[in-house]
């Protein structure tokens, strides 16, 4: 961690700590164990195509690792169900969002980070949760995060699924810029496609 950085301060490295309370997370749900970490990783990738600037790229970094952490609070037999589930199932999963962005409130060094966490299943055409915020009203950073979670997911394998191919991956990307996902961010991820594959076949 680069000790300019915000989130090393008298000789703590913030960093080092989010990725081990992150890794609670996966302790919970060994299924999708490490997704967090992709995530960011490629969240991080993602901002260098966008040149953002360090301030703003490590905080979408970080951001990117505690996404999830809301799933801390969804029940077990929620959470690692095999197979699809219920409507009110469903109701649990989606108040993830929310979860993460309490528990980052309650640290003024992650609180900045918190809209980033609760807007990450927002779609650009208002289809999203849990606000239906619409484009330029969902952060930036979130918007960043959307896209590396569902390219993770896609390329994962679920309990009820087998990963699905680079080329399924990239035509869903493809097929929802301007529904779910921001136009700009995606055609600059799909302009540099070589970068996902190199993320996922060195893995
Ligand atoms: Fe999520
Ligand atoms: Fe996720």
């Amino acid at each position: 961690m680069n000790k300019k950085s915000r989130f090393y301060s008298n000789g703590i490295d913030y960093h080092e700590i989010i990725e081990c309370i992150v890794s609670a997370l996966d302790a919970k749900d060994p299924y999708t164990a490490g997704h967090s970490q992709r995530v960011s990783d490629l969240s991080l990738e993602v901002c260098k195509l966008l040149a953002l600037d360090d301030q703003e790229t490590e905080k979408i970094h970080i951001a990117a690792h505690l996404h999830d952490i809301g799933k801390v609070g969804i029940p077990d037999r929620v959470l690692n169900k095999e197979g699809k589930l219920t409507a009110e199932e469903w109701q649990y999963m989606k108040k993830h969002p929310q979860i993460g962005a309490e528990i980052l409130s309650k640290s003024h060094h992650l609180n900045e980070l918190k809209d980033m966490v609760l807007y990450h299943h927002e779609r650009v055409d208002g289809s999203g949760y849990p606000r239906g915020l619409r484009g330029m009203e969902i952060p930036f950073g979130a918007k960043i995060i959307a896209i590396c979670d569902s390219i993770d997911a896609m390329l994962s394998n679920r309990s009820y699924r087998k990963a699905h191919t680079f080329q399924h991956c990239y035509d869903e990307i493809k097929n929802n810029l301007g529904t779910m996902y921001d136009v700009e961010i995606g055609e600059v991820v799909l302009g540099h496609w070589e970068v996902v594959l190199f993320h996922y076949k060195t893995k």
